[in-house]
């Protein structure tokens, strides 16, 4: 059976992590993934995530199944996380393994109910989204979204794509944070999508796998209120990865949103069912974290203050990086990095930058450039800067 296959390519993310680890160098840094380190360099588990999981293991008495979509109140949480308190009555949510779990099980469920269709996804995008889609049998396009002369969103080039699609299209969209380019869509831009979506009958599917680290909690989820008041279906992958700092516990959820009620519900069933043939029901643990924390007062204090926490110093790294990178090549504007939202700096640098800084300076970033600007500390940053400085002087941008 195995005899004669070729080595699949490794993952462009999570393969570089593989290789990090592999690399024996003591001085090694790694941006690629996109996971929260402190000034230190780790990954600390928060602080109202270590009370709420002392709380969660305390009164667990049973370790039997999980319905197939998972806890009913979980999912009740995750609809206030996402809607607040006026939740609506149409939404549908099922607790997944992750983020990705909850894209992939959007996917099949679309497939099961619309194959047909294509997905467009946003060019460029989190390179999984293709791999998902296609891998539950989709044909896959990309949207017109980032500018590079601006850095920002190419807006009236998305904006006339989006125009020309109709019910036969599926359009990714990512909530907040937009990975990998940092550049997301004004309020007023939102509401331009929300009203094409409206007029030309597309399905929107929203990857939310970053709330919190744009604006904030209540900003970043805003958007999803203009597509709820125009009175339109469409589905939320959400992940609790990088919020919470859950990353391994695969904590996610997938938000449907039916016209009706009786929509909502047959669409819930059919998603049950692809549950059922891909994992049969979630993992508890994670979920049971989160819902402990969203449900208790002073826990959810306790995790926004360390949510804000994080942001200021992802944000404050933005600064000095703009501010070491700019002292070093004045004629270059970095500006747009203090601009870009989330973990990510889209930077620019080219494959071969970024093969020069991985080989000479064990320094690890993506192949498309992008950094993840909470991997930079106090102490590496001088180090990965002049290392960047570096690269662009050897290998002209
Ligand atoms: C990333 O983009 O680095 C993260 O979303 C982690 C992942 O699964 O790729």
């Amino acid at each position: 059976m195995f005899e004669h296959l070729q080595a699949a390519p490794p993952d462009p993310i999570l393969g570089l992590t593989e290789a990090f680890n592999a690399d024996p160098r003591p001085h090694k840094v790694n941006l690629g993934v996109g996971v929260y380190q402190n000034s230190e360099g780790r990954t600390p588990i928060l602080e109202a995530v270590k009370a709420a999981e002392a709380a969660v293991l305390a009164r667990e008495e049973t370790k039997n199944y999980l319905p197939i979509a998972g806890e009913p109140a979980f999912g009740k949480r995750v609809e206030e996380f996402l809607f607040d308190t006026q939740s609506p009555d149409t939404a549908r949510t099922a607790q997944t393994p992750g983020g990705t779990g909850a894209l992939r099980v959007a996917a099949d469920l679309l497939a099961e109910i619309c194959r047909e269709r294509t997905i467009w996804v946003s060019d460029p995008t989190w390179p999984n989204h293709k791999g998902i889609f296609a891998a539950a049998g989709f044909a896959v396009k990309s949207y017109p979204y980032y500018e590079p002369a601006t850095h920002g969103v190419a807006f009236e080039r998305l904006a006339e794509k989006l125009n020309r699609m109709s019910t036969d299209d599926i359009v990714i969209l990512h909530l907040c944070c937009h990975n990998p380019t940092g550049a997301d869509f004004t309020s007023e831009q939102w509401k331009t999508v929300a009203d094409i979506a409206a007029h030309r009958g597309w399905f929107p599917v929203f990857d939310a796998a970053y709330i919190g680290f744009g604006e904030g909690w209540e900003p970043d989820r805003a958007p999803l209120r203009f597509f709820l008041d125009a009175g339109l279906e469409f589905c939320v992958a959400v992940s609790f990865s990088k919020n919470f700092g859950l990353y391994r516990e695969r904590a996610g959820a997938l938000t449907l949103i039916g016209a009706s009620k009786s929509a909502a519900d047959a669409a819930f069933s059919w998603l049950k069912r692809v549950i059922r043939v891909t994992y049969s029901n979630p993992p508890a643990h994670g979920g049971a974290i989160v819902r402990t924390i969203l449900e208790d007062s002073l826990l959810r204090d306790v995790w926004r203050r360390e949510l804000t926490d994080m942001c200021g110093r992802i944000h404050a790294m933005r600064e000095q990086f703009c501010t070491l990178l700019q002292a070093q090549l004045p004629d270059r504007d970095f500006s747009f990095m203090v601009r870009q939202r989330g973990m990510f700096s889209f930077s620019g640098l080219q494959p071969d930058h970024v093969e020069w800084l991985r080989t000479e300076r064990a320094i690890y970033m993506t192949q498309d450039g992008r950094i993840n600007v909470a991997g930079l500390t106090p102490a590496n940053l001088p180090c990965v800067c002049d290392s960047i400085v570096q690269a662009i002087r050897c290998l002209s941008l």
